[in-house]
C-alpha cells in the first residue's frame, strides 16, 4: 500500500484523465463473503459510489460514468432487480439537493422505456434540476448496453438519411458519434473494473475505444478513495499512443 498516493493534491492536471468509466463489480460476492447477503453488498457498494463521486469532484474530473444496471441484469433474481431499482430511485430522491450544491450534472444513459413511470419522472426531474451544473458530469448507465447505444445511433442516422437531413454517401465517424450517448462529453480515457474480472461487458464500447483499462482485485464495496487516486496515478504513467509509435509520441 505504501506506493499509493495519499491524496489527489500532487496530480498534474494535463496527465489526468478527463473521463473515467467504472464497472462496479463484486458487490454481491462481497456481501456473501461477509457472511451476509448480496443485498448487503449492494448497499455497501452505494457507499463507495458516494466516495468516488466526492473524489471525482476533488480531482476536478470532467465526467464520471458508472455502470449501475446493464441490459442483461434484468435476468437476475427478481428480488435483486427490485432492490437495485429501489436503491437507484431512492438515491435520485435523496441526493439531488447534494448534486446541485456540489455543481454535479446528472445524465442517465440507457433505455429508459422499461423503467416504472415514477422512476422515469424522477430521472427527468433530476436531469432538469442539474442541467446547468458544470463541476462534474455524472452519468449513470441504467438498462444500458454499448451495442444498444451504437444500434440506436445507427437507427437515428438511418432515419435522418430517409428524411434527407443527412447525405448517407458523405457520412463520417462524427455523424454517428453525434448520435451516441455522451456525444458532448470527452471520450472515456480511463476505464476501471473491480473484483478481478478482465472484461468490458458491453459497457461504453464506442466511447472507450482508446481508453486505458485498469483492473482492481478489490470488490467494489472495499474500493476506497485512495484506490481511486491510485488508478488515476497509474493512468498518468501510461503513454497514450492512439495508433502512433512511441517515438512519434515522444517527438
Ligand atoms: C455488478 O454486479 C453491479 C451491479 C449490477 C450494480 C451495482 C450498483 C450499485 C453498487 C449501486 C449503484 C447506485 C447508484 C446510485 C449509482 P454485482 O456487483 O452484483 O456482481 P457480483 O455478483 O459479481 O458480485
Amino acid at each position: 500500500m505504501s506506493d499509493l498516493p495519499n491524496s489527489h493534491s500532487s496530480f498534474v492536471k494535463e496527465a489526468q484523465p478527463k473521463h473515467i468509466a467504472v464497472i462496479m463489480d463484486g458487490n454481491g460476492r462481497w456481501g456473501i463473503e461477509q457472511k451476509n447477503s448480496r443485498i448487503h453488498g449492494l448497499k455497501a457498494g452505494f457507499e463507495t459510489v458516494k466516495k468516488v463521486i466526492t473524489a471525482s469532484r476533488k480531482v476536478e474530473l470532467d465526467s464520471l460514468t458508472l455502470f449501475a444496471f446493464s441490459t442483461e441484469n434484468w435476468s437476475r433474481p427478481q428480488k435483486e432487480v427490485d432492490f437495485i431499482m429501489k436503491l437507484l430511485l431512492k438515491a435520485l430522491e435523496k441526493e439531488s439537493a447534494k448534486m446541485m450544491s456540489n455543481d454535479i450534472k446528472l445524465t442517465v444513459i440507457g433505455d429508459k422505456s422499461r423503467f416504472s413511470r415514477v422512476m422515469q419522472k424522477k430521472i427527468q426531474e433530476v436531469e432538469e434540476l442539474t442541467q446547468h451544473c458544470k463541476g462534474l458530469n455524472l452519468n449513470l448507465a441504467i438498462n444500458y448496453g454499448g451495442r444498444w447505444d451504437i444500434l440506436e445511433a445507427a437507427k437515428q442516422l438511418a432515419r435522418d438519411a430517409l428524411e434527407n437531413k443527412i447525405d448517407i454517401a458523405g457520412v463520417e465517424e462524427n455523424d454517428l458519434n453525434a448520435r451516441m450517448s455522451l456525444a458532448e462529453q470527452a471520450p472515456v480515457d480511463l476505464m476501471i473494473r473491480t473484483s478481478g474480472e478482465y472484461r468490458i461487458s458491453n459497457f461504453v464500447l464506442w466511447q472507450a475505444a482508446y481508453a486505458e483499462l485498469y483492473f482492481s482485485d478489490l470488490c467494489w464495496p472495499e474500493f476506497s478513495e485512495q484506490d481511486f487516486y491510485a488508478a488515476i496515478e497509474w493512468f498518468s504513467t501510461r503513454q497514450r499512443r492512439f495508433g502512433l509509435t512511441g517515438e512519434q509520441i515522444v517527438s
